[in-house]
């Protein structure tokens, strides 16, 4: 045997890793060194060594550099006993050898490398926190893009030199969280901005790069999730039959209960499981988890599918859990052929007892068996089919799994896979009188569909150990269940029952009322499906919650609408303006454009004529109000986009003293600036203009408080009496027959495109049609538009303060 085959034997014997044995040969010094370190070694040798020690003895290979160290062997025992545990350690008894050579000794290594000292996590989080406290007016400021500093320097912080650097991280992690909060927009948008700075470079030296945003996908929680066929089996035969038929490709499903509408936080799992899939050009079935007959509804089979297809996303496959009614019936039996599952005609009060679950309803009581547990196999079989043949009622008899009733999880404690319920199915009609539960249903219907990644949020974490179990117990497949953060919006309210009430008792109107955060109501206000997606991106996939409130989510619809909606000149609440020194047909065409600075919106012409219309609130007759910067008697204003001035002359007022008309000067051929444009819109039979707006509804947050469930009076108590303000009189330019027609504008959603997972659009309701308001707002379309018959939804301010 050559001396390079003899040091492969042996450095796989020692359990070295294919791609590290390669990486040893390959470098003359470093495998010269780690077989001199073999035979070195005084403390025998175990096979296969662990894995740490192995990274240690690796390391002291590459650290040889192919010198001659005389005392190296006293590092190479050193690990093999346990003394050195970190690279650390053995970076620091490695230099001791070395520089003292013949003269080292074991006593005086360990000293300098830290052995024995014990920095346990409780030593490394009082450092942390210590740190964080010197240094808090910065952490405050950057917030998590501080991380990369603070974890360099707790690096060199001389307590924490023989801490186990491994857990570094968690426990800043930890606290950082505790002091800043969840990561919300302040903590990504950054990134963009300097990616973007090379194309403006004025040496052109450098390749004009892409502006590159960043991918949930590729990092974080979803950037870390196994690959297709590593999601370990009980039974690995499984897997190979599994990965033939989905061909190595990823398999996601949404499988949302249809007994509601969805809502913004469903807008999360929708992009998480589409787009998880379509990022790794794989699949994702929609899922209609239709096991509850009594709380299903046809509406909302409908609405859930609207909504995939207004974010974007287009199902592989649409699937219903009672597709596999049959399957699943088999399983059980098989289950309970299996020994286990058990019928039970436990009470439900004796069940809770059976789980120990005392009176007040905490847990921790005795847990035992009930006397059904351990009916015969026969038994269980004969009562199974009795449930299946309608000869008990609901309540009467359950079918249980037999898990483990000494694990400290609630999920094993015996839990119900089927039960008996009274109520037809939307789907099966009257064929069934039992129904599978969701911890029956959920993980096997998995299985049949071969889902490779079972996304689900964290609540559902103790759920990871039954799904498994029922998999294994069956001996099926058992597909990967994970569990993300999910997104909760502050300042609202997402409870199905509250929304409810909210319709019922006509606080709004309706389901997809443009204040609640249904998606529905998300959509009929006119946010655009791709400013949810770039909202839910630039978040990114964690497992903790991600609480944010509501004006961050606006703010972050503002910026994208900012980049991607045509401008026009809309007036609230209008009062006309006569120019008293223009011709009756004087007309000036000004050309005036969709979107300053970005050519691919193009242009309109505005007529400036005789007669015009601005905002009541943009005048006022008080001369004495010095903060008051628009038109006044004494004060001229500016035109947007008009050359010249107006100055004020005279007012018209009704018998009431309402101003009716303003009397003006054009205050041609003086050039000096403005120091106020305020926006107009035509009055000119000829122009057809203006265009009247029958209702321009102005939303407001529906509450007054950021958590409305803890109001001591309840929720309808914190509700926002000013939610929703309609102006009747509003105009806008004629241009909005333009933008109507154009609508949705091509230049929009571009960023969505970015992440490259949205196939189709959906372009075909009123609220497509989105504009900015120029110093109003951004506004779309609402549904009740018809022929003859504007309606405009105010989407978002457009500062995060303007209230009016
Ligand atoms: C360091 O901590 C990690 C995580 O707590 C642990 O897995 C690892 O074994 C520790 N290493 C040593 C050398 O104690
Ligand atoms: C899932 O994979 C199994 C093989 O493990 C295959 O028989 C079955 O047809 C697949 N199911 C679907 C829905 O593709
Ligand atoms: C979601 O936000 C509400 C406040 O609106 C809060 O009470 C609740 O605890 C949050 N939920 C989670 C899971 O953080
Ligand atoms: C005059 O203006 C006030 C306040 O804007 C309004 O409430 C009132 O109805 C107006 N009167 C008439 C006659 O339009
Ligand atoms: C236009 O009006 C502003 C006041 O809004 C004034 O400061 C400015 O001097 C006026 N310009 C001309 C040319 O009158």
């Amino acid at each position: 045997m050559s001396s390079i085959e003899a040091l492969t034997a042996k450095l796989n014997q020692l359990g070295l890793e294919e791609v590290k044995v390669k990486e040893i040969l390959k470098n003359k010094k470093v495998s010269t060194a780690f077989e001199a370190i073999l035979t070195e070694a005084t403390v025998p040798l175990e096979y296969p060594l662990e894995k740490q020690k192995r990274l240690l003895l690796h390391q002291t290979a590459i650290l040889s550099k192919g010198d001659d160290i005389p005392k190296r062997s006293l590092v190479v025992d050193g690990i093999l006993k346990g003394d050195l545990k970190t690279a650390t350690q053995v970076d620091e008894a490695f230099k001791y050898v070395k520089s003292r050579a013949d003269d080292s000794n074991v006593q005086e290594m360990n000293d300098v490398s830290g052995v024995g000292v014990v920095v346990t996590d409780e030593d490394v989080k009082k450092e942390v926190l210590n740190y964080i406290e010197e240094n808090k007016d910065e952490i405050t400021t950057k917030r998590y893009q501080s991380f990369p500093k603070v974890m360099a320097e707790i690096r060199t912080i001389p307590a924490l030199k023989w801490a186990n650097a491994t857990s570094f991280k968690p426990i800043i992690d930890a606290e950082l969280l505790a002091l800043l909060g969840p990561k919300d927009e302040r903590d990504v948008v950054k990134k963009e901005k300097k990616a973007k700075k090379p194309a403006g470079d004025a040496k052109g030296s450098k390749k004009e790069e892409p502006v590159k945003t960043r991918s949930m996908f590729a990092e974080g929680f979803l950037g870390e999730l196994h690959k297709v066929g590593e999601n370990p089996q009980a039974y690995p035969e499984l897997m190979v039959e599994h990965l033939k038929a989905t061909k190595g490709q990823v398999h996601t499903r949404f499988p949302p209960e249809p007994n509601g509408f969805l809502h913004i936080g469903h807008s999360k799992a929708i992009m998480v499981n589409f787009g998880f899939a379509k990022y790794h050009n794989g699949v994702c079935y929609l899922r209609y988890d239709d096991t509850n007959p009594e709380a299903e509804e046809d509406i909302y089979f409908k609405s859930i599918l609207k909504m995939v297809k207004w974010l974007g996303f287009t199902p592989w496959k649409i699937t219903y859990s009672s597709d596999y009614f049959d399957k699943l019936y088999e399983l059980a039996e098989d289950l309970i052929n299996r020994d286990h599952g058990y019928v039970c005609k436990c009470t439900s009060e004796q069940i809770r007892a059976g789980r120990g679950i005392k009176e007040d309803g905490t847990p921790g009581g005795e847990r035992v068996a009930c006397v059904h547990r351990s009916q015969s196999i026969e038994e269980n079989l004969k009562e199974f089919r009795k449930m299946r043949d309608g000869a008990y009622k609901p309540g009467e008899a359950i079918l249980r799994m037999k898990m483990d009733l000494s694990s400290p999880n609630p999920q094993f404690w015996d839990l119900i896979a089927y039960r008996v319920l009274d109520a037809p199915h939307p789907r099966t009609g009257d064929k069934w009188k039992i129904y599978p539960t969701y911890d029956f249903t959920h993980c096997l219907v998995d299985s049949f569909e071969n889902i490779t990644h079972s996304l689900c949020t964290t609540e559902f974490y103790l759920s990871r150990a039954s799904y498994e179990w029922l998999c294994d117990a069956l001996h099926v497949y058992r597909p990967a269940q994970r569990e993300y953060g999910r997104l909760n919006i502050t300042g609202t309210i997402m409870s199905k029952r509250k929304i409810a009430k909210l319709v019922n008792d006509k606080y709004v109107r309706g389901w997809d009322d443009p204040r609640l955060f249904t998606l529905e109501g998300i959509k009929r206000r006119g946010v655009p499906p791709g400013a949810i997606l770039n909202f839910v991106n630039t978040l990114g996939v964690t497992t903790s919650t991600t609480n944010i409130q509501v004006v961050r989510y606006e703010s972050s619809v503002r910026k994208y609408l900012e980049d991607t909606v045509p401008r026009l000149m809309l007036i609230l609440d209008p009062v006309e303006v006569e120019i008293d020194n223009l011709d009756e047909d004087f007309e000036e065409l000004l050309d005036i454009p969709y979107k300053p600075g970005n050519d691919k919106f193009g242009s309109r012409k505005v007529p400036f004529v005789k007669r015009i219309f601005i905002d009541r609130s943009d005048f006022t007759e008080d001369d004495s109000d010095s903060s008051f910067f628009r038109l006044k008697p004494t004060q001229p204003v500016g035109l947007l986009k008009v050359p010249f001035n107006i100055s004020f002359k005279s007012v018209e007022k009704d018998a009431s003293g309402n101003v009716t008309k303003i009397h003006v000067n054009y205050d041609k051929d003086i050039t000096k600036k403005p120091k106020t444009y305020i926006q107009w819109v035509p009055k000119s039979e000829k122009h057809n203009s203006p265009i009247k707006v029958s209702e321009t509804r102005i939303y407001n947050q529906l509450f007054n408080s950021e958590n409305p469930s803890a109001h001591p009076d309840g929720f309808l108590a914190d509700i926002n009496a000013n939610s929703e303000e309609i102006y009747k009189n509003s105009v806008v330019e004629p241009a909005l027959n333009e933008v109507i027609k154009r609508s949705p504008w091509d230049v929009e959603d571009a960023s969505a495109k970015e992440f490259n997972i949205v196939e189709d659009k959906d372009v075909s309701g009123p609220e497509i049609v989105r504009f900015q308001a120029l110093r109003v707002g951004y506004f779309a379309l609402d549904k009740d538009t018809t022929d003859d018959k504007v309606v405009l939804n105010r989407i978002v301010s457009l500062k995060e303060s303007t209230s009016k």
